[in-house]
């Protein structure tokens, strides 16, 4: 057993969370859409083929915003191929996963799957074989009210009222190699400024990110940032960074570096947007958009990406993710909380099969992998402001990173209800943490409303179609409340939330 402490007072503050932070992503690609979220036929279907089962979990998971259509699949992506009468819908081939897309899934079938499952769309547009141009069709076929041949071709498919999408990407991981029309920064940074300023010009009312880098060690990370947003910063109100979780050295200690790397990523990309911003003498802030983050180490191999023959919603990266997973995935949770004043949008890649929190069979089951837990609980406890912890823990040095406290937490606080939720990794494998938090100025006469732990003590048990209860959160009884301090004592190499609210 050893000990942490962790601080907070209510008059020092990060930031108000803003909610869009725990958003997740489905792209065409693999068994996301089909098989997925949409299968006809399957025994939960509705009359529109949203399987009901994938909808409940998605609901449980609580994802607030939902990025769509890709991804890679976005860089190819004809956006009218999608719409209008199923059967008169093209087939065509998706070069970034070399399958068939049938597009019997688009724009208004995500639309009416996205309200059912309560959350906001944040879409993108293709700007790898296409650009500006569609990019404005695109836009007026989903938010002009009507009177123009697009808009009124919205309503002749059966959408009256505009869909008034409101996020929206400028294309997707534009500095990647593998991506369809990738570009230089130069090129990316001008089609951005240019595609912005036509968006803008049909609807005024959207918030666009750019394409920051697709990992911070591309080779062309910070200079990518900074030459785009030299060009589109005036236009622009997010940049867009991307980070996949590798376990290097398959060692748990090693692993947990990619959380600290993880507030290193991020810090260092807003002293590049404000770099810009100085050199620009504005006052703006460029805000972040985690869009696309997750483990993904073990289903990378080259027949996990794409499958000979041209395939229909091939099993493609169907990452099975373990226990210590869930544990990086609920650090980085926390990081980016921690880091809110910055990052207002982030989306767990992708909601299912593909790299997926939930997992299904075709016209069979579906199940939370272990990634669910942390995520669900983090969107569904983490309202209100997120305070600045000040933490007191030893740690350790690691490869992967030169100093990791064992302690990594988050606390925000609702006004509104008063709760107040701690949310707490033991990064040691093999001792009790005996935490000690300091709720500063949140009032005294409160107490422990809910305490979970997820825990397990095989860092690489999986949660399966034959087992899907194996990683699961638990109550945590050893917690309480002394005055404003919480005392809890944590498990070796846990997640946990404890809620404090009003007696
Ligand atoms: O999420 C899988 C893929 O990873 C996305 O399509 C792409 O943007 C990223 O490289």
């Amino acid at each position: 057993m050893f000990s942490s402490r962790l601080i907070v007072d209510r008059d020092f503050a990060i930031s108000e969370l803003d909610r869009r932070m725990f958003g997740t992503f489905v792209e065409h690609m693999g068994r996301c859409v089909y098989t997925g979220i949409y299968e006809p036929g399957h025994p939960t279907a509705d009359e529109n083929g949203f399987r009901q089962d994938v909808l409940e979990l998605t609901r449980e998971l609580g994802p607030t915003i939902v990025r769509y259509p890709g991804g890679n699949f976005m860089s190819g992506y004809n956006w009218e191929d999608g719409v209008g009468p199923k059967d008169q819908r093209p087939t065509r081939l998706d070069l970034a996963w070399y399958s068939t897309e049938t597009n019997q899934f688009g724009t208004n079938e995500f639309m009416q799957w996205a309200k059912a499952a309560h959350v906001e769309p944040m879409f993108g547009v293709n700007l790898g074989t296409r650009g500006p141009d569609q990019a404005r069709h695109f836009l007026e076929y989903c938010n002009h009210p009507g009177g123009t041949t697009l808009s009124e071709l919205r309503k002749e498919h059966g959408v009256e009222k505009p869909h008034d999408i409101k996020f929206w990407c400028l294309g997707n991981e534009m500095d990647g190699p593998w991506q369809i029309c990738r570009k230089t920064p130069e090129e990316y940074g001008r089609i951005a400024l240019e595609t912005a300023k036509v968006m803008r010009s049909v609807d005024p009312t959207i918030t666009l990110a750019a394409c920051g880098s697709s990992m911070w060690d591309m080779p062309t990370y910070g200079t990518w940032e900074d030459t785009v947003l030299e060009h589109c910063f005036d236009e622009v109100d997010f940049i867009s960074l991307h980070t996949y979780f590798q376990n290097k050295y398959d060692a748990t200690e090693e692993f947990f570096g990619n959380i600290e790397q993880t507030d290193q990523f991020i810090k260092e990309i807003v002293a590049v947007a404000d770099g810009v911003a100085a050199r620009k003498k504005s006052k703006k802030r460029i805000m972040l958009s985690f869009d696309e983050w997750n483990v993904w180490y073990k289903a990378r191999s080259i027949d996990d990406l794409r499958k000979p023959g041209w395939p229909q919603a091939p099993r493609l990266i169907e990452e099975v993710y373990n226990f210590e997973d869930a544990l990086v995935n609920g650090g980085a949770l926390i990081v980016m909380m921690n880091n809110s004043d910055r990052v207002k949008t982030a989306c767990l890649a992708q909601l299912v099969n593909v790299i997926g929190p939930i997992m299904t069979e075709p016209g069979g089951e579906a199940w939370r992998q272990t990634i669910f837990y942390p995520f669900a609980q983090a969107s569904r406890f983490a309202h209100g402001t997120v305070l600045r912890p000040v933490i007191e823990s030893p740690g350790y040095e690691a490869k992967t990173f030169p100093e990791i406290p064992y302690l990594c937490a988050s606390v925000v606080h609702d006004e509104n209800t008063g709760q107040t939720v701690i949310f707490a990794l033991n990064r040691h494998l093999s001792e009790d943490m005996e935490l000690k938090a300091e709720l500063r100025g949140l009032g005294r006469n409160r107490k422990v409303v809910e305490a979970l732990e997820l825990h397990h003590t095989n860092m690489k048990a999986t949660n399966t179609r034959e087992a899907p209860d194996t990683v699961k959160p638990a109550a945590n009884t050893h917690v309480r409340l002394d005055g404003d301090t919480v005392l809890a004592t944590l498990k070796p190499g846990s997640w946990n939330v404890i809620v404090i609210g009003q007696q």
